[in-house]
């Protein structure tokens, strides 16, 4: 029998509602900001290729099995851990992702403050002309210097957030993503399809979509996993969260599989504008942190009615970005009031503000500050740093913790009797069970042990 989640916690409205739902937190900056400038710092189309095997292969299983976890627990991440094995050392990898979660969502607010600020500029005029690449690169160097846009850029952001998640879950969340997700999509289309007929955008293709494998460093597998579990909201609790709120009758699997194609569709997308546009104005691929922001201005200087459509796709953006901050804070805040018995709304500013104090670095490090902007010994900046350990990192040891729980702790069969409730077929079955028990945790532990001899950190 469905057992109907606790009034308190909420319950999503709808199958398609929590589909979206789930795809608006994956669906974010990591698609559209993080996957080109990785992607254009590893070497291009061989990276894209171990990503692509990185997320069927390790992000999807880990998928299933978050979702399934917060289904049968309907709790946040340290209580779903907890409600499996009761006063266990497990609850910590719970409270791991939890504090995953307030570290990423430090610098991705940082970032979608810039992506409301470019909203603004691009609305006010200032990329209606046609601009070179250099001067692109001053624009933004210039903007992200500025430390009172940049700080309060942030602040905005973080306030947007917390406005929806103090609403409470279904209408706040799930409304957002129903609406404006396929606008996103749409424009997308259009984007690509003026990036890949821009003059020069051949060699842009081929270096995002021929794969040279003599371009794979040490940096690429850490850095495509990371990426994988990133774009995906994997590894600190974002899914088991939504997964409390997900209803008995719907089929996991199939939800879990919509939503990584539907994810790495707007990846492969937003790639698709990027590159061919890179190449086009003769920029870097490996421009870091700032490539969109610097690409992608000059090309809606070539479009018709450019001023509209670079203004709607940061608009759009800054939304997709609002419906990924929202899991991140949300994974705290159910933390908080589980297991602290906190309110909703003391919760939400709690960790609105302390989100904001640990994002203040991160907004000064593009020349604001200038040791933060180059970081002694680490020879990058804070928000760089930020982006690595907690994105990279911290999720993979998560993501692994996670297989490692539900594919020996709880087990694969009690996992399964939860995801085949009321009738659902899990055929992939013993797919799944080898991947969660044995491919994603060897894969992943040999991965952070390989970092950790080599000392390739960064
Ligand atoms: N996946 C989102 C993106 O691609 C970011 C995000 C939201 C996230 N929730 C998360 C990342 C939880 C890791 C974990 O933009």
């Amino acid at each position: 029998m469905a057992s109907a989640p606790a009034p308190a916690r909420g319950a999503w409205n709808s199958r398609v509602g929590f589909i979206l739902a789930a795809a608006g937190s994956a669906i974010g900056l990591g698609n559209i900001w993080r996957f080109p400038y990785v992607v254009g710092e590893n070497g291009g189309a061989a990276f894209v290729v171990i990503y692509l095997g990185f997320v069927f292969l390790i992000g999807a299983p880990v998928m299933i099995a978050e979702l399934t976890l917060g289904r049968r627990t309907q709790r946040n991440p340290v209580g779903a851990f907890a409600a499996i094995a009761p006063g266990s050392l497990w609850q910590f990898v719970g409270l791991l992702g939890v504090i995953t979660g307030v570290g990423i969502l430090s610098f991705y607010g940082v970032v979608a403050g810039w992506t409301f600020g470019y909203f603004l500029k691009t609305l006010g005029g200032s990329f209606s002309h046609t601009m070179t690449a250099e001067q692109s690169a001053a624009v933004f160097t210039g903007f992200v210097s500025n430390w009172l846009v940049t700080c309060g850029l942030l602040l905005t952001f973080l306030l947007l957030t917390a406005l929806i998640v103090w609403r409470g879950v279904s209408d706040g969340i799930e409304l957002t993503s129903k609406i404006l997700m396929p606008v996103l999509l749409v424009l997308l289309i259009i984007l690509a399809a003026r990036a890949v007929t821009l003059s020069g955008a051949g060699p842009g293709l081929r270096f995002y979509l021929a794969p040279d494998f003599s371009k794979i460093t040490p940096q690429t597998f850490p850095t495509a996993l990371g990426q994988a579990f990133f774009s995906l909201s994997l590894g600190m609790g974002a899914m088991i969260t939504y997964g409390s709120y997900i209803g008995k009758r719907d089929h996991l699997v199939s939800a879990a599989g919509l939503v990584c194609l539907f994810d790495t569709l707007i990846a492969l997308l937003a790639g698709l504008i990027i590159f061919p546009a890179l190449f086009h104005a003769g920029l870097n691929p490996a421009s870091g942190v700032g490539l969109v922001f610097q690409v992608l201005p000059p090309l809606f200087a070539t479009l018709p009615a450019g001023q509209f459509f670079g203004a709607a796709f940061f608009l759009l953006l800054t939304i997709a970005a609002l419906t990924s901050t929202i899991s991140l804070l949300e994974v705290p805040v159910s933390y908080l009031i589980d297991e602290w018995k906190w309110s909703r709304h003391k919760a939400v500013a709690v960790t609105t503000l302390g989100t904001l104090l640990l994002g203040l670095p991160s907004a000064l490090a593009f020349g604001a500050v200038g040791w933060l902007s180059q970081l002694p010994g680490a020879g990058i900046d804070f928000l760089t740093l930020m982006n690595i350990v907690f994105g990279n990192y911290s999720l993979s040891v998560g993501s692994l913790l996670l297989a490692v729980f539900v594919g020996y702790r709880w087990g694969v069969a009690a996992a399964a009797e939860e995801i085949e409730q009321a009738g659902a077929r899990f055929g992939l079955r013993p797919v799944w069970a080898f991947l969660i028990r044995f491919l994603c945790p060897v894969a992943v532990a040999v991965i952070i042990i390989y970092i950790v001899f080599t000392g390739n950190y960064f």
